[in-house]
């Protein structure tokens, strides 16, 4: 009777056993059929209703190296449901009901893993671990999006291609993402409110932090995220509550490559700290902010409500910081770099430190208001232009 019942299912559904390839998708399957030839390489179960994977299920097939079962029931994985299947290069489990990290063992060739759309709360601390991942299998695919993580996994060592925790409830807290590379880390949708683990990481070049709370971040805590990142060519900010954005157009110009800064749909409060952004220029800065006609005033009340680009610049921080957005700026930094031959992140911290010193006197003069402003978004051309102010004033 079942075997008959699984005839007709065979002959009737899109079964399909090509090159070594099993697919059996949308096919009301409830378990792991057992007619899979044990010499396959790719297993296809998609779209099923299967709800456990018990001890052993595909140590069988030791050619292995792609198992689909996204878009089942799945809520139960067995210890063992992986042991020996070592050639596992893709593992897609995405949309199931899974409560619980599975448990990877000795899976050195794994270099994609979907866990998207399940229930995860927690992966313990040993559970990227004991993928005894091999050392140059360096671009790792791992997606833990739509669960209910608090925190990160223990990701230490791991060189990502892409990392996609978005739709969580990832607070980054104590994170330690020392040594982590990452080409493409999403992040959005979580409670993040600071930024700060980050630093730790060697971003290549996306990183999107959408719908989190970071109204809290200061200018210079994003400062020094953008520095601490040389190869960060994009960066998503949408909807962050951020309400500034420091000048960064000397961090990008340092290396003659382009920079993508997305920040739509913030609560900008339109000072001085923000001004820079109205005079960027993509041929000259190498920065596109997309959008950013986009861009809403919130605060001051002078300026709430209005969009940032028909301020005119001296009304945003009126009577002080002309200079600043002079269009002077670009050619005195490249008079300034000639002069003191600043050729390195490391030379250019030491001489910001040389003109901290040297400017502070000369700060002390200047009144409250202007030098919160500095110190919130305190970035080398700032000072620099803030110098060329004094001087001129003098
Ligand atoms: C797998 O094994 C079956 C017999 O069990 C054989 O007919 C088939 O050619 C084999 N396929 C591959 C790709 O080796
Ligand atoms: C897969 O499952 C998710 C979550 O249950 C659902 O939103 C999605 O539509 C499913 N995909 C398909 C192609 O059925
Ligand atoms: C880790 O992987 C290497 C290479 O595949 C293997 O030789 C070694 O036995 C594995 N270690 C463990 C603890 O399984
Ligand atoms: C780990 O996997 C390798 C193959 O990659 C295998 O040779 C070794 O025996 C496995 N180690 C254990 C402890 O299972
Ligand atoms: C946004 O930031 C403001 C303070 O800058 C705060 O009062 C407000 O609660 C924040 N909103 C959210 C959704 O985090
Ligand atoms: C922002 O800072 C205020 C005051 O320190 C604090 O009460 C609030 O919880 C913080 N908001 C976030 C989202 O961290
Ligand atoms: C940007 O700078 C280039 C080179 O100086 C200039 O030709 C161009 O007109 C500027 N674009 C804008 C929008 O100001």
């Amino acid at each position: 009777m079942a075997a008959s019942h699984t005839a007709t299912i065979l002959i009737l559904l899109p079964l399909c056993i090509v090159g070594g390839q099993y697919t059996n998708r949308n096919a009301g399957l409830t378990e792991i059929p057992d007619d899979i030839p044990m010499n396959v390489t790719w297993i296809d179960l998609s779209h099923n209703l299967i709800t456990t994977l018990g001890s052993n299920s595909f140590s069988n097939f030791a050619d292995l190296t792609t198992l689909r079962l996204s878009n089942n029931s799945i809520s139960i994985i067995h210890d063992d449901a992986f042991e020996r299947v070592y050639k596992l290069r893709s593992l897609l489990l995405d949309d199931n009901q899974l409560e619980y990290f599975p448990n990877l063992r000795n899976m050195s060739a794994l270099s994609d893993l979907n866990l998207n759309g399940n229930r995860i709360g927690i992966i313990p601390d040993d559970a990227l671990d004991r993928l005894n991942l091999s050392r140059d299998n360096t671009f790792f695919y791992l997606r833990l999006s739509r669960n209910e993580l608090e925190e990160l996994p223990n990701v230490q060592g791991i060189s990502f291609y892409t990392f996609y925790a978005y739709d969580n409830n990832l607070d980054l807290g104590e994170s330690e993402l020392e040594g982590v590379s990452v080409h493409f880390i999403d992040i959005s949708k979580n409670k993040i409110s600071d930024l700060s683990p980050i630093l730790e990481m060697s971003l290549k070049n996306t990183l999107t932090v959408n719908n989190n709370p970071l109204g809290n971040l200061s200018s210079a805590d994003l400062y020094n995220l953008v520095q601490s990142q040389p190869d960060l060519s994009y960066l998503c900010l949408d909807s962050c509550n951020l309400t500034t954005m420091p000048d960064i157009r000397m961090l990008k110009k340092e290396f003659y490559r382009t920079f993508r800064l997305s920040a739509l749909n913030n609560p900008w409060v339109c000072d001085c700290r923000i001004s820079w952004m109205g005079n960027t220029n993509f041929t000259t800065d190498y920065i596109a902010i997309e959008k950013y006609a986009t861009f809403k005033c919130a605060a001051p009340s002078r300026h709430a409500g209005k969009l940032l680009h028909e301020i005119p610049l001296e009304d945003y921080c009126p009577g002080r910081f002309e200079s600043i957005v002079s269009g002077s700026d670009a050619h005195f930094y490249a008079v300034q770099r000639r002069k003191w031959n600043v050729a390195t992140l490391e030379q250019e911290r030491e001489y910001k430190a040389a003109l901290d010193r040297r400017l502070a006197p000369l700060m002390r003069k200047l009144d409250d208001e202007t030098v919160s402003c500095l110190n919130l978004g305190c970035t080398i051309v700032q000072l620099m232009r803030m110098q060329l102010k004094v001087c001129v004033l003098k």
